[in-house]
């Protein structure tokens, strides 16, 4: 039998953090009561199906539920939350069902049926802060989401507790069956819809459970960044395949990209050295370290990459100090992960809101903070062969830099990136990807 991936203990343990943190951020912020809505289902316009919904990552901090909209947190400082859980009791849908598990101790829960009774049960909260995209008719007159109190949240949020972790290495878990079953697609010639389909069914997800769109390019389509064409047409070639996709659990995602080669043995090559470096970078974490250093790091890689590669004809430290490897890895090396795939806070300098914004050169850079203990992150770095990137530069002195004779070689591959989630730890990091493949390669 699968052992559970998380121990009641711990999450009972990861409730009162978030409690805490909650009391501290409420006490510096004179918030005496907050109520924090799941969400609700919006509906589509001129029409009568809804989106599909997606949980408020602050009520998801609080309560393992990702499927329950229209229900509400309430915490007074000081005491028991309150859970109100909305379950109508209609034939059109399914009623949800009452949670279960250690963790409900750590709550008073309640469940109302009518719109009518949740309304009630959320009067009388006149000193009430809410967080939420939209409150309901009884809060409508109170302060909704103070700027000071989501910042002093948003900025502890980055340290995960155990728990949190044990979701994310699930999470990784998961989305390691869905990486391999998606590669063993490739090897058998599979179109992009289709190994989406095979990603989704290995973890066990819909489209609607995963974290993020995912992104299935083959050859030449991992060349744009957000690739989603999702073709169903087979191409004629497999030769490159580039998949960004992760999965969740508990509302915890997972964030990973690999790349393949169909049987190239440059590409295969490349996509070693992009391997290679991206475990140097990987190596580079530890507490103390700034993540803009390593971002600047990861570009000086790159320039030694495509130096050593043959795609400039500049030296390496011409290739950094001109800024020319942007033009090869234009995003950054990657950003907080949690219950958001970009989870919040990378850009805060301190909990009383001080930003850390990203370097004018590096506006893509979604986290600028130093590393500690317990923080978890991507590691992502590419090589890439993105047309409206290079070929305005072509006929141009910043083109005389370039090998294009090299470059359009690999054009036909797209790029390479190779990503996985790590956790930082007292004197380096673990992986949490790696280890995740390793343990589904061992039946784990
Ligand atoms: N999958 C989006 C990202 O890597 O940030
Ligand atoms: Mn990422
Ligand atoms: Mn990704």
């Amino acid at each position: 039998m699968q052992q559970a991936p998380t121990r009641d203990a711990d999450h009972l343990a990861h409730i009162d953090t978030v409690r805490r943190r909650f009391d501290d951020a409420m006490a510096a912020h004179e918030v005496p009561c907050v109520v924090i809505a799941s969400g609700g289902v919006a509906q589509r316009f001129l029409d009568d199906i809804a989106y599909p919904f997606k949980v408020n990552p602050l009520f998801n901090y609080w309560v393992p539920l990702t499927q329950h909209p229209d229900s509400y947190l309430i915490y007074r400082r000081g005491e028991t939350p309150r859970l109100l859980l909305h379950a109508p009791e209609d034939f059109w849908h399914k009623t949800p069902e009452a949670p279960q598990g250690a963790w409900t101790e750590a709550f008073e829960i309640e469940s109302h049926g009518e719109a009518d009774a949740m309304e009630k049960a959320l009067s009388d909260l006149e000193d009430a802060v809410f967080l939420g995209e939209q409150p309901p008719e009884a809060l409508q007159s109170r302060p909704r989401n103070p700027e000071g109190l989501l910042n002093h949240l948003h900025y502890y949020r980055a340290w995960k507790t155990t728990y949190e972790l044990d979701c994310q290495r699930e999470a990784n878990r998961l989305g390691a069956l869905g990486h391999r079953a998606a590669e063993a697609g490739f090897r058998d010639g599979a179109s992009e819809f289709e190994l989406h389909q095979a990603f989704c069914t290995a973890c066990g997800h819909t489209q609607n459970d995963l974290p993020y769109p995912g992104i299935i390019a083959l050859n030449a389509n991992g060349s744009t960044l957000h690739y989603d064409r999702l073709e169903r047409e087979t191409p004629e070639t497999h030769r490159a395949f580039l998949i960004d996709a992760g999965a969740g659990y508990a509302g915890y995602a997972s964030d990973i990209t690999r790349t393949y080669s169909g049987g190239d043995k440059g590409f295969a090559d490349l996509i070693d050295a992009v391997d290679a470096m991206q475990r140097e970078l990987c190596d580079l974490v530890r507490p103390g370290v700034s993540f803009g250093e390593l971002h600047d790091q990861t570009h000086r890689r790159v320039a030694r990459l495509l130096a050593d590669w043959a795609f400039i004809t500049v030296s390496a430290d011409e290739a950094f100090d001109s800024g020319l490897t942007r033009r090869f890895f234009p995003h950054g090396l990657g950003h907080f992960i949690g219950l958001q795939v970009h989870d919040v806070g990378g850009h805060m300098g301190g909990p009383d809101g001080r930003r850390a914004p990203p370097p004018e050169a590096h506006p893509h850079l979604r986290t600028t903070r130093e590393l500690d203990t317990d923080q978890t992150l991507t590691i992502e770095p590419g090589v890439y062969f993105i047309d409206n990137l290079l070929d305005p530069i072509r006929d141009t002195d910043e083109g005389k830099a370039v090998n294009w004779e090299q470059v359009d070689e690999f054009r036909p591959f797209g790029g390479v990136r190779i990503e996985d989630d790590i956790r930082v730890t007292a004197d380096g990091h673990e992986n949490m990807t790696r280890n995740a493949f390793n343990k589904v390669q061992a039946g784990g």
